[in-house]
C-alpha cells in the first residue's frame, strides 16, 4: 500500500496524495473495525441463542430468566475483555436499565423498530466513527421463542419471576418480527488501533 501511494505522490503531487492516503486508511479501518464487530456479534448472538435454547428446554421460561440473567452480561464482559470493544446489548424498552440506550443507538434504533430485516433478511447493520470513536450496532429481531418472556401474553408466573428480578421491566408486549434491542459495539482510539493495527493519529485527524 506505501509503494502505490509513493508512486501516487510522484504522479500527482504532496497534496492529492496525502489526503488520498489518509482516507484510504481510515477506509481499511473502518472495514477492519466492521469486520471485527460483526465477528463479536456474531459469537454473542450464537452463544447466548444456545445457552436460552438449552435452558428453555430444561427448566422452561421461569428457570431460563435466570440463566439469562446471569450469562447474557457475563458474555458481554467476556467479549469486551477480549476485543478491547465495549460489547452490549440495548434497547428502546429495557428490562435491564444496564442496557439503556444513548443518544446514537436510540436514533439507530428508532430507524429499525419495525423492519430489524433487511432485503436478504438479515439483521440490519450500522456503523460510523463518532470522534475517534468506531461504533458497530446490529439488530436484534424479536422470534417466537423470546415471546414467553417478552410477548403480549406472558404467563403470571413468568411475569411475576421477572419482575422480582427487575422491577424497571419494560421489555414486554413484543411481537414477532419487531425489534427487539440491538448488539452495540464501542472501540475507542486506542482500542481500534489495537485491533486494526492502524496508528489512531491516522484514523481521526
Ligand atoms: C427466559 C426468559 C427470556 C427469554 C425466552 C428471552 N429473554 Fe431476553 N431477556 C430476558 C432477561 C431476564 C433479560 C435481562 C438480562 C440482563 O440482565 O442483561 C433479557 C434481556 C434482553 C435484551 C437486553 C436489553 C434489555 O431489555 O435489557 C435483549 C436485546 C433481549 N433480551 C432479547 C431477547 C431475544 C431476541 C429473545 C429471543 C431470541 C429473548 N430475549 C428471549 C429474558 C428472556
Amino acid at each position: 500500500m506505501r509503494r502505490i501511494a509513493l508512486s501516487l505522490l510522484i504522479a500527482t503531487g504532496l497534496g492529492a496524495c496525502a489526503s488520498n492516503e489518509m482516507s484510504h486508511d481510515r477506509a481499511a479501518t473502518a472495514v477492519q473495525a466492521e469486520a471485527r464487530s460483526a465477528a463479536l456479534a456474531d459469537r454473542f448472538q450464537k452463544d447466548l441463542l444456545g445457552a436460552l435454547t438449552a435452558a428453555m428446554a430444561a427448566e422452561g421460561p421461569e428457570g431460563a430468566i435466570g440463566v439469562c440473567s446471569r450469562i447474557a452480561p457475563a458474555l458481554a464482559a467476556q467479549l469486551s475483555e477480549e476485543s478491547g470493544a465495549i460489547v452490549r446489548r440495548t434497547a428502546l424498552r429495557t428490562r435491564n436499565p444496564a442496557a439503556l440506550a444513548d443518544a446514537t443507538e436510540r436514533h439507530v434504533m428508532e430507524s429499525w423498530t419495525d423492519a430489524p430485516l433487511d432485503e436478504n433478511g438479515r439483521p440490519k447493520q450500522w456503523s460510523a466513527m463518532e470522534g475517534g470513536t468506531f461504533r458497530y450496532m446490529r439488530a436484534i429481531p424479536t422470534m417466537p421463542m423470546c415471546l414467553a418472556c417478552h410477548g403480549e401474553a406472558i404467563a403470571p408466573e413468568v411475569r411475576a419471576a421477572i419482575r422480582a428480578h427487575y422491577p424497571a421491566d419494560e421489555a414486554t408486549g413484543f411481537r414477532p418480527g419487531q425489534l427487539r434491542g440491538a448488539f452495540s459495539i464501542r472501540w475507542d482510539e486506542a482500542a481500534l488501533s489495537r485491533a486494526t493495527g492502524v496508528g489512531a493519529a491516522t484514523i481521526d485527524p
